[in-house]
């Protein structure tokens, strides 16, 4: 089972207004998760005394724009869905965000010092995880660190359930991988880890969380 971007894209842009009604803020995080962003954070701090410049890659409708700020970084968002763009603007509008992939990512090599995937590479199959992972490599800086957030396991499933319920006739397929083949993944793409958190589900969550943090090398 697989979606293209395209796919990916316009399932978001459908749900857009209901996913950023639902996920307004960071209420679904464990501490422990958010214990990982601002570990991130700390580690971006020593790049620079003006505060690391950081992109939320895959930002959604922004919520995460202001932990990121509150930590201290200059944060800018992307986002394949042009709809969650437009929520992002429209919720958190100190914020610059643009659209674009994780694989053509709208800034030139090595502008940030840290970026942020929180949950923006579980639509991107195996196949295609390298180059998203070069993609976000390309815009870091030398020494430059990445934190990637997923949920753990393996194969594929679609998740749109609840949005079918809402009235969205979409499917939409997430790819769980495990910490290990994360962690390969980034290696094989020019990083090496440096901090990892996985964690059992809290409910309604139904999978591990994973937490990866890496340095681009
Ligand atoms: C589960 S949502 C998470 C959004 C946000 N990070 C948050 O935590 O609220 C996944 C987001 O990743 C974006 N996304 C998926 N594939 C992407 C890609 N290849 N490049 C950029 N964004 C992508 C989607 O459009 C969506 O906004």
């Amino acid at each position: 089972m697989t979606q293209t971007e395209d796919d990916v894209a316009a399932v978001y842009d459908a749900a857009a207004d209901l996913y950023a009604d639902m996920f307004p803020s960071t209420g679904p995080e464990q501490p422990v998760d958010l214990a990982m962003v601002a570990h991130f954070c700390s580690l971006l701090a020593a790049q620079g005394p003006d505060g690391p410049d950081v992109l939320d890659a895959g930002c959604g409708a922004g919520r995460m724009l202001p932990v990121l700020a509150a930590a201290g970084c200059r944060a800018v968002g992307a986002d394949l869905s042009a709809e969650m763009v437009r929520r992002a603007r429209q919720d958190h509008p100190g914020f610059e965000t643009r659209v674009g992939s994780l694989t053509a990512l709208p800034y030139r090599d090595g502008t940030f010092d840290g970026v942020l995937s929180w949950y923006s590479t579980i639509h991107t199959p195996d196949e295609h995880l390298g180059a998203a992972l070069a993609g976000i490599r390309r815009v870091l800086r030398p020494g430059g660190y990445v934190l990637v957030a997923f949920q753990a396991g393996e194969g594929s499933r679609d998740v749109a359930a609840g949005l079918r319920r809402l009235g969205l006739d979409v499917v939409l397929v997430r790819h769980h991988r495990t910490p290990e083949r994360m962690a390969d993944a980034l290696r094989d793409n020019g990083f090496e880890e440096v901090a990892r958190l996985v964690r059992a589900p809290v409910p309604p969550e139904s999978d591990d969380q994973a937490v990866l943090v890496a340095r681009r090398t």
